[in-house]
């Protein structure tokens, strides 16, 4: 759980910008849609600021984008008429802040990993100014605004990279666009922004010299893990942020006491829950719905969604779990088995290359190798159950739906389309026949050939 420290006890309204056509995503789906571990990027910063209880959020956004409005549901959705910049899009959201008078923050959609405590500074940090901005300082500023500070600190301006100046492209203090804005003024300094720049755009960047006019000076604050406010442009943005989250998913985990031999291979899912003295070898995925108990041994190389995992269980090397995969305790899962929409019962062993789909499997069975469940008809699925302590064995086809009796006998390379009576042997292959001398017969044959 997130543990921050607020200071200003005034009431408080978020605004969140998603309206940008995000075409340098160069995707059909809606940028601030994109997943990061599992969960769309707007979602992560909803859940951020709803942390800083305030009394609004509003999500700005384009009159086409349903699928974001739903998304953001149950905040308030503002409609930004025509993607003109920034600033417009906060302009959008003035009839529902309705002369809201109180701290303004303002955060990006594109930007969704800034951490509550850092929010939460940069609200406390405002003041008397009327507004503060949040600005770090990046090694390779390139594409961000940038912040021309006086020597006390104060912004003078925030120039967009296309409207900088040779000199001023050389400043490395970014605007992360957050910014936490006096309510009392917010209305009047938006109405007079002007779009007279290199895109022809209303830009939010022009408040600092609009508020000076006023008298009212705009303050910096600076995060100094610029990994928290990378914004999104590109698709190789979205990988770092992946990254950048991963990581932090990772180092929660292992403070949690999830041990991880090389947590860099490690993707966890915004929603995977691992209990303490969980081991996980490298090159693991979790996608979404998984949560593991305590005491299960993970090995190298697996792949796991939608899947409970009970305590004592060792799942892999290359094992795959699919949703509804449900593995009792003591299982064991090997090398190349999958496991789709089945109940394992405790101690069960799938040791080997195996398909386990739709089956409710008691407790210890030993499902040999190349045995495999024939679940599908080419139409529909059907089920296999197999009582405790049956036998299967290896390349057997269960073809379902079929029912196997407690500690039933399944001759190995048997194809299986009749139930089996519990501690009975089914057998379904061909008799053996054994011809004594007939290989050494043949050879000699073909080698007397050979030589004439
Ligand atoms: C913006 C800032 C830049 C800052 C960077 C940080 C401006 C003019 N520039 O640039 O100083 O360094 O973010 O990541 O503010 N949006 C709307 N309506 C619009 C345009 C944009 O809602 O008409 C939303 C977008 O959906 C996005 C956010 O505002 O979530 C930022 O827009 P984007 O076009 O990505 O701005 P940047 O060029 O990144
Ligand atoms: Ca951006």
């Amino acid at each position: 759980m997130n543990e921050y420290i607020r200071m200003s006890k005034k009431p408080l309204a978020c605004v969140v910008l998603a309206a940008g056509k995000g075409s340098r995503m160069k995707s059909d789906t809606d940028k601030v849609l994109h997943m990061l571990a599992g969960k769309p990027m707007i979602k992560w910063l909803l859940g951020t600021l709803a942390q800083l209880s305030p009394e609004k959020i509003i999500v700005v956004t384009a009159p086409d984008m349903e699928e974001v409005q739903a998304a953001c549901a149950p905040h308030t959705i503002a409609i930004q008429q025509e993607a003109n910049g920034t600033g417009g899009a906060v302009k959008a959201a003035l009839s529902v802040l309705d002369g809201f008078d109180g701290d303004v923050l303002i955060a990006l959609g594109d930007c969704p990993l800034v951490s509550l405590q850092t929010f939460s500074d940069l609200i406390d940090s405002r003041g008397d100014a009327g507004f503060s901005v949040l600005g770090t300082v990046m090694n390779d500023p390139t594409g961000y605004g940038r912040l021309v500070l006086d020597e006390q600190g104060i912004v003078q301006k925030i120039v967009e990279e296309k409207d900088a100046s040779d000199e001023e492209r050389q400043i490395q203090i970014i605007n992360t666009g957050v910014f936490c804005v006096d309510g009392k003024y917010l209305a009047d300094w938006l109405g007079k922004i002007e779009p007279s720049n290199a895109q022809g755009e209303y830009y939010l960047t022009d408040l600092p010299k609009i508020a000076a006019c006023d008298g009212k000076i705009c303050s910096a604050i600076a995060t100094l893990d610029p990994s928290e406010v990378m914004g999104c442009n590109t698709k190789a943005d979205l990988a770092v942020l992946e990254s950048v989250l991963q990581n932090r998913l990772r180092h929660e985990a292992l403070l949690d006491g999830v041990q991880m031999v090389d947590p860099a291979t490690v993707y966890f899912n915004f929603d995977t829950k691992i209990a303490p003295g969980v081991m996980i070898e490298p090159n693991v995925f979790f996608g979404s719905d998984v949560s593991v108990e305590a005491g299960v041994h993970i090995k190298a190389f697996s792949h796991i969604e939608g899947a409970y995992i009970k305590s004592g269980a060792i799942i892999g090397p290359f094992a795959r779990l699919r949703p509804g995969a449900d593995i009792g305790e003591d299982v064991k899962v090997g090398n190349f088995v999958e496991v789709k929409k089945s109940t394992i019962g405790k101690g069960s062993k799938i040791n080997h290359l195996a398909y386990v789909g739709d089956c409710e499997m008691g407790e210890n069975v030993n499902f040999s190798a190349g045995a495999i469940t024939v679940n599908y008809d080419g139409y529909d699925k059907h089920k296999t159950i197999i009582g405790a302590g049956a036998m299967v064995g290896s390349n057997v086809n269960l073809v379902a739906p079929i029912t196997v009796g407690e500690s039933a006998f399944l001759a190995a390379g048997s194809t299986l389309s009749k139930d089996v009576p519990a501690d009975a042997l089914a057998v379904a292959r061909e008799p053996v026949k054994i011809h004594k001398g007939w290989a050494a017969k043949y050879r000699a044959g073909k080698e007397k050939k050979g030589l004439s």
